[in-house]
């Protein structure tokens, strides 16, 4: 079975209650049991962390194994040469995604370190952004 990770970055733990504005009401937990639910053929896992090394720890980990990762860097996407370094050192792809569209928001948002060397990039689609990458891994062009 194909194997395919989310990684998220700091303050997606939040999700649900971090200015549901901006990122709507759901959990991730609620929005992950049922995406897993949708795509049984694929062994999805999810990993959260507020620090940068941890994410990078994992990026390293899956990135010579796992079919697919789906990477919201959250804040380090701004900040982050080393989460970049790394999308660009292992050999599984990585999709990144956003909840939100961050060219619509400030000015620092439009930066991303790991754009460059990921496969494609997602913004924009609330949780959804998330399926429309996994969708992305199933049925590559
Ligand atoms: C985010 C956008 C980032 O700018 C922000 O720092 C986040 C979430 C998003 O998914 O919309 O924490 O990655």
């Amino acid at each position: 079975m194909k194997k395919i990770i989310i990684i998220n970055g700091p303050n997606l733990n939040l999700l649900g209650k971090r200015e549901p504005q901006i990122y709507g009401s759901q959990t991730f937990n609620e929005f992950f049991e049922t995406i897993k639910a949708s795509y049984p053929q694929i062994e999805l896992e999810h990993f959260q962390s507020n620090i940068e090394g941890e994410i990078i720890d994992k990026l390293q980990e899956v990135g010579y194994s796992y079919y697919g990762i789906i990477l919201n860097a959250a804040a380090y996407t701004h900040t982050s040469v080393g989460i970049g370094d790394t999308v660009a050192a292992i050999e599984t792809a990585v999709v990144e995604v956003h909840i939100s569209n961050t060219f619509e928001r400030e000015e620092f948002r439009h930066q991303s370190y790991v754009a460059p060397y990921a496969k494609g990039v997602i913004v924009g689609f609330g949780l959804q952004s998330y399926e429309l990458a996994l969708q992305s891994f199933l049925s590559p062009l």
